[in-house]
């Protein structure tokens, strides 16, 4: 929290990937979004699909409108800086 945003590699990603510790991608940006976890409309369990790995296929085929950057802007972690295609 409050460090400047920083690069993550898929490695790391993958690391974060339990309902406490929750890491995604949403587009370019790595978020945690372990505090968002209870508060997600779509329940925990629907959020956790996106665990450790690229969430943007799920996000934008359920919720394009949703206005990620703005609602998680204390979740940035940072960068991504792997290679999305190779993610599950
Ligand atoms: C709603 C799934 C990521 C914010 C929902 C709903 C589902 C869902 C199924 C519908 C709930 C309903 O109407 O019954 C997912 C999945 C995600 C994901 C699979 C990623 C793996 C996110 C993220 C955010 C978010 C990253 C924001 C930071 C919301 C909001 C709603 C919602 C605000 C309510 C939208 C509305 O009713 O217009 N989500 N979500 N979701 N989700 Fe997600």
């Amino acid at each position: 929290t409050g460090g400047r945003p920083r690069k993550v590699t898929e490695e790391e990603l993958a690391k974060h990937c339990t309902q406490g510790d929750c890491w995604m991608i949403v587009h370019d940006k790595v978020y945690n979004v372990s505090a968002y976890m209870e508060y997600h409309p779509g329940g925990e369990l629907e959020l956790m699909r996106g665990a450790g790995t690229d969430a943007t296929p799920l996000f934008t085929e359920i919720h394009p409108w949703v206005n990620y950057e703005s609602m998680l802007r204390t979740c940035l972690v940072g960068q991504f800086v792997g290679s999305r295609t190779k993610l599950r």
